[in-house]
């Protein structure tokens, strides 16, 4: 891209000094060429604009892969189409770019056009969602979370808040509202709940997919509500449906909140970027939320600078996630043999919080 670019530019700055362009112009472009020259060009694929927390993982990607820090970010908003996110990145290797960043929304079906990026010389980095594809050396590496941990530190959380309750297995019914199915955040917090619920012996009513937005939420959980009147727990696999289920539950005059022998229905989450969102776990209405951190920039800007250097970054990176509780009993949760705080969710601590 770069060369590619560097000759484009020569060509336009012959062309102004044959046209005779004023000596100011000249100089302008041929600095413009090189500093184009030095920038690393990367084409990034979005998955859309479905969340929250998609919104500030976005902004942390156009903020840290700037003009200023030396890069030239082609962004393309993926709609939560894997067509139009395939069709973005045959796009960047057809013009060329030095790296690819994949934001995927689902797992599977990148065979084929990563076979092309690696053909193209073009090395891909994955990030947020992992990809289940034939060939692992198709893409230099992922960072992101580790969402079946995520699923699994809630289930716990769950669990210890059941027993220092003294809420018996037999009365837990939940409600799962899934994100987008097939995408790895849907697949790692279904599976940690479904492990859980048959770990602990609670009744799943059922799961059904909110697609990671407030308005599914809503409509999904009203329509849930209506079917079944014993669900106590809906395990939201982000904010943004959490949001739009606590309206179907006040809509349909129940209450959102932790008393759950008072009839209340305990609501779990994931994220923590939603300002709403957290504010309820700080009073109550939302029980639990396991972070999803989205500042991957500064990550994949780490990668991109050691790639260059040529290093091999680790292949799987994740990052670490806190778990914010509304109640002061649960101290930590333990999954697989490692112990994680849990952090009551306090006014300092929204305070003191990166986003
Ligand atoms: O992949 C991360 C998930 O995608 C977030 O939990 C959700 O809010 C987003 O849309």
């Amino acid at each position: 891209m770069k060369k590619k670019l560097l000759s484009f530019l020569a060509i336009i700055c012959s062309l102004c000094v044959m046209c005779g362009c004023a000596t100011e112009q000249k100089d302008y472009t041929e600095e413009s060429a090189a500093q184009a020259a030095d920038s690393i060009s990367v084409g990034f694929s979005q998955v859309g604009a479905e969340s929250d927390w998609r919104s500030a993982n976005t902004d942390s990607m156009k903020s840290s892969l700037t003009k200023e820090n030396g890069f030239d970010l082609i962004f393309m908003d993926g709609q939560q189409k894997q067509t139009k996110q395939i069709t973005a990145i045959r796009s960047f290797i057809q013009q060329g770019v030095d790296y690819i960043v994949l934001a995927p929304v689902c797992e599977t079906g990148w065979d084929s056009v990563l076979d092309e990026a690696y053909e193209a010389n073009i090395p891909v980095i994955i990030v947020d969602r992992m990809i289940q594809i034939n060939n692992d050396n198709r893409y230099s590496c992922f960072v992101g979370s580790d969402f079946y941990l995520e699923g699994r530190k809630a289930c716990e959380w769950l669990n210890q808040y059941a027993t220092a309750y003294d809420i018996a297995k037999e009365d837990i019914h939940i409600v799962d509202i899934q994100g987008t199915i097939g995408s790895t955040a849907q697949i790692g917090r279904t599976k940690g709940l479904v492990e859980s619920a048959k770990k602990y012996g609670w009744d799943i009513r059922e799961k059904t997919s909110g697609d990671f937005t407030q308005a599914k939420g809503r409509e999904v959980m009203a329509q849930m509500l209506r079917q079944y009147n014993n669900i106590n727990v809906v395990y939201c696999e982000n904010d943004n449906e959490a949001l739009g289920a606590i309206e179907a539950i006040e809509a349909a005059g129940k209450h959102a909140g932790s008393n759950l022998k008072n009839g209340d229905i305990l609501v779990l989450s994931f994220d923590g970027i939603n300002e709403t969102a957290i504010n309820y776990a700080l009073e109550g209405t939302i029980a639990c939320i396991v972070e999803c951190n989205p500042l991957h920039g500064p990550r994949v800007r780490t990668i991109i600078d050691s790639l260059e250097r040529g290093e091999n970054p680790d292949k799987i990176e994740y990052v670490d996630e806190t778990l914010y509780s509304s109640v002061n009993v649960i101290k930590s949760v333990t999954v697989d043999g490692a112990k994680y705080d849990v952090t009551l969710l306090t006014q300092d601590v929204i305070d003191s919080r990166e986003y």
